[in-house]
């Protein structure tokens, strides 16, 4: 089996932007993939269209469900595929995104979400997740300060986004050996730098 390496963290703390340049330096070397969810793969881009672009409200249990089945058809078509390969996989997002937005901000209940998940991953969890560690505000900042267009998720208020942190770091203290933390407040340059360094180093013990 090859390394399954996910990028995980609040909105605007530089998941995409690193994960692409991790992946062109890692690509040299390595057999490697660079996939996102939800999405990755035909059906699960229409679900992430229903979940991110839609203005009617959706039911959070629904949300829950169609990220979790989102996760499940990305994870059978692209990247298991992959990993029997012997290949790397950088996921931008995966099952710790649900945990900690659906779980514990929406106040679903990190067991119960956990347990739709576990349906749908059947345990494959991550070798080796990174976190980038930014306050919730100034990832935000940053994506407003590139005018991207803000997503559904984007517009919550800021209570939300503090959740979000507050659930990741109840994830990393239940999974410290799995979730490496990255300070995502420094130069881009310096964060591309540590994810790299954690992903090398990472491969080296395996
Ligand atoms: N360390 C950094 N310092 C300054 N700006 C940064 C840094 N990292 C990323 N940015 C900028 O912040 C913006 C948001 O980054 P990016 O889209 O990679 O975040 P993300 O974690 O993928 O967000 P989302 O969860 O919304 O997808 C980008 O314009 C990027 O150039
Ligand atoms: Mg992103």
């Amino acid at each position: 089996m090859g390394q399954f390496i996910t990028f995980e963290g609040p909105e605007g703390s530089g998941k995409t932007t690193v994960i692409h340049k991790v992946y062109e330096k890692l690509n040299k070397e390595y057999n490697v993939i660079i996939t996102r969810e939800p999405g990755g793969i035909k059906i699960s881009e229409a679900i992430r269209k229903l979940l991110l672009d839609s203005d009617d409200d959706m039911d959070e249990r629904t949300e829950a469900l169609l990220f979790a089945a989102a996760r499940r058809q990305h994870l059978v078509e692209k990247i298991i595929p992959q990993l029997e390969d012997g290949g790397i996989v950088l996921c931008d997002r995966f099952v710790d995104s649900s945990l900690s937005y659906q779980g514990y901000a929406r106040e679903i209940g990190v067991k119960e979400v956990q347990a739709i998940n576990e349906f749908a991953i059947e345990n494959l969890y991550p070798d080796l997740t990174l976190y980038f560690d930014v306050p919730a505000e100034i990832g935000l900042n940053r994506i407003k300060d590139n005018q991207r267009n803000a997503n559904r998720l984007d517009k919550e208020k800021i209570e939300f986004h503090h959740k979000v942190t507050d659930g990741y770091k109840k994830l990393i203290s239940e999974y410290p050996d799995r979730i490496k933390v990255i300070d995502a407040t420094q130069s881009l340059e310096k964060v591309i730098e540590d994810a790299y360094f954690a992903i090398v180093n990472h491969l080296n013990q395996v």
